[in-house]
């Protein structure tokens, strides 16, 4: 959450009477208070019922006093709320924070934690060498537990995302056979097959992140590389959720050839990420130009605008590209092409 200043503190800022670095120098330590109120299992009993600091620190075994004072710093970050000495959670919390809920998105705590404390404190190092010193996913494949972080991170934004994702993919009649190439925790094609009782799937994905996946009768989980391992062929629908912003253009183009090859006339490729184009607003704007960054620290990645993925797909041999945003979100938006029947 960001700081809610008043009219006289954002005039303080804007005016740099204050410093307003404060603010992002401050933004790290309210993470890691938003962390801190997931890992104790605060959240959670506070969807129970509102409870006061002390009732909070009895029942969860804390320290009175510290509890008091990150209750404090949450009600002032917009976590929770303060009546009468009794904290309950904000909407946004109830919706997000909440373990079960439908949105809750607090597995990516442990993962962002990790990020932020490994690969963006080399941020400099890699502005300055335009790579990074170890490729996210060599990192992820040596790595069981943050594999397991990211896996979670990025299956629960899944989860959120595909089932309007799965409503706009245009599945040929008669289809029979799915490929979802770097599909990791398999949640895109488990609701893609929901939707369809005729489809099955095939993940390819490295061995490390498959230990994520959930099994499914119609799912068969294969370890390999898409860059350097055959692709297999005959398949309706090829997958590509948010691994394009990885890729170099030399390899997103050699991919999208092999995946143009992989599939039958009138099969459909469908690539999930982020596009760069003109967002609705500066927040979103700023989100976006951090994740590009994030991409560039972690994979030497970066975000495409939909111009750039039309003439990529073009150039590998499929028609009508066209541009998808089932969820109206700037971070998830889907490319679409058919290869020629
Ligand atoms: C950002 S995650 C996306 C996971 C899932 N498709 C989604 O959208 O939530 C990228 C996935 O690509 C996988 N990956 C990266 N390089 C790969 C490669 N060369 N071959 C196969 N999978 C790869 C990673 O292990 C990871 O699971």
């Amino acid at each position: 959450m960001p700081l809610f200043p008043n009219p006289l503190e954002a005039a303080a800022f804007r005016l740099s009477v204050v410093p307003p670095m404060l603010a992002d120098y401050f933004g790290v330590l309210g993470f890691h208070a938003l962390i801190a109120g997931a890992r104790l299992g605060i959240f959670d009993a506070l969807a129970a019922h509102p409870q006061t600091a002390a009732h909070l620190s009895a029942t969860l075994d804390l320290d009175p006093r510290g509890t008091a004072a990150l209750m404090r710093a949450l009600a002032g970050l917009g976590y929770v709320r303060e009546r009468r000495g009794r904290y309950r959670l904000t909407r946004p919390s109830r919706a997000w924070l909440v373990t079960g809920a439908p949105a809750c998105l607090t597995e990516g705590l442990e993962f962002w934690a990790r990020n932020a404390a490994t690969y963006w404190t080399d941020l400099a190092t890699t502005v300055r060498d335009g790579k990074p010193a170890v490729p996210f996913y060599t990192a992820t494949e040596a790595d069981p537990e943050l594999s397991r972080s990211f896996q979670a991170w990025t299956a629960a934004l899944a989860r959120h995302q595909a089932p309007a994702a799965a409503a706009a993919i245009p599945v040929p009649r008669g289809a029979e056979r799915v490929l979802d190439l770097g599909g990791g925790h398999a949640v895109y094609s488990l609701t893609l097959l929901a939707r369809h009782p005729g489809l099955s799937a095939t993940v390819l994905d490295l061995p490390q992140a498959l230990a994520s996946a959930e099994a499914h009768p119609r799912i068969t989980l294969r370890a390999g590389s898409f860059l350097d391992d055959d692709l297999g062929a005959g398949y309706d629908v090829v997958l590509m959720f948010n691994i394009l912003h990885g890729l170099t253009d030399a390899e997103a183009a050699l991919l999208l050839t092999r995946v143009c090859t992989a599939l039958r006339p009138g099969g459909v490729v469908v690539i999930g990420d982020q596009f760069r184009g003109p967002a609705p607003g500066r927040a979103s704007r700023t989100l976006m130009d951090l994740l590009d960054l994030n991409y560039l620290i972690a994979i030497s990645g970066r975000i495409r605008a939909f111009s750039e993925v039309r003439e990529l797909l073009v150039a590998a041999g499929f028609s009508r590209p066209r541009h998808r945003r089932p969820l109206r979100s700037p971070a998830a938006e889907l490319a679409i092409a058919t290869k020629r029947a």
